[in-house]
């Protein structure tokens, strides 16, 4: 079962910028499987946080389809709205109410009223529990963003869509989200997020899709797409104190690339190996 399906989705702005309608997205297709985290990744302006809007339908895409659990959200907006849980880039604050109060309001809002263990399970996880008493506006950059981010989960969504959950969330807190992340996927959530800090995606991504000018570029294992478009590095220091360094496509192995730049590997002292990252394999990419 795929926990999403985006068929050939654009969406032109008609509100004119610079004189002429934004084709924000060009016709992009993917699909997540239930269960995976999966990794919308472009620079500024792809298409991504319009994609998301399509998905809760905040937006309607110009044409395509979008299918949460199989139903067309548009057919289906009361299902996807309890399917579908989000946190968008930009962080709200609605400043009077308490962290707590906020969660209670958010069940109600889902028809559930009586959620206090799930709430206060969530602001344990996020780290609010100690700040459940403070208002939004008391809160730090990072702690509303936790705050959406249990916003979001209070109806125990099956599809969890990230955008940009970690931009302002310090390097401490940003491990333990993305730990709690791990968790909701091993609870069977399916995860989509965007993320400008790719180490991350690589390292939380079954599967990432490429977006650019509201065009797919790639959408596959990060695995696949460093081996496709990224290359290492092999520095080689000799027995002569000579040292040699070739970059080189991340598919040949070792032998390959010593037997290519005919290097007598009895005359090698040490070899330093840089593997290619998805962060260089994307620059390249979006470059093109
Ligand atoms: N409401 C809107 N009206 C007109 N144009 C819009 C609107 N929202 C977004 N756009 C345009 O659509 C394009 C895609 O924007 P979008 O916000 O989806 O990008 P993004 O990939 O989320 O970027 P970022 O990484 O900066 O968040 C941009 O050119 C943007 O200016
Ligand atoms: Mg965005």
């Amino acid at each position: 079962m795929n926990a999403l399906e985006v068929v050939n989705v654009r969406k032109t702005y008609k509100d004119k910028v610079a004189g002429k309608p934004v084709e924000a997205l060009k016709g992009v297709s993917f699909t997540i499987s239930a269960g995976s985290i999966f990794g919308l990744l472009g620079p500024n302006g792809a298409g991504k946080t319009t994609l998301i809007a399509s998905i809760t339908t905040l937006e309607e895409p110009t044409s395509g389809e979008i299918r949460v659990f199989g139903e067309s959200v548009l057919d289906q907006p009361l299902k996807t709205k309890m399917n579908v849980g989000v946190v968008h880039q930009e962080v709200i604050n609605t400043g009077f109410f308490s962290v707590s109060e906020i969660l209670d309001f958010q069940s109600g809002y889902y028809g559930i009223y009586k959620n206090k263990e799930r709430c206060d399970y969530l602001m344990q996880k996020l780290s609010l529990y100690e700040h459940r008493d403070k208002k939004v506006k008391q809160l730090s950059g990072g702690m509303k963003r936790r705050l959406m981010i249990a916003k979001a989960l209070v109806h125990s969504p099956k599809l969890l869509l990230l955008d940009e959950p970690t931009a302002g969330v310090d390097v401490g807190l940003r491990e333990s989200l993305w730990k709690f992340v791990f968790e909701l996927k091993n609870e069977g959530v399916s995860i989509l997020l965007t993320t400008h800090y790719l180490e991350e995606a690589e390292q939380m991504c079954e599967q990432v899709a490429i977006i650019n000018k509201g065009e797919l570029l790639y959408n596959g294992t990060p695995k696949n797409m460093i081996a496709d478009y990224s290359q290492k590095k092999m520095i080689l220091t000799m027995k002569d104190g000579n040292v040699h360094q070739f970059t080189e496509s991340q598919k040949l192995g070792v032998s390959d690339v010593l037997a290519k730049h005919h290097v007598d590997i009895n005359q090698i002292q040490d070899i330093k190996i840089e593997e290619g990252r998805l962060e260089d394999a994307f620059s390249k990419m979006v470059a093109l």
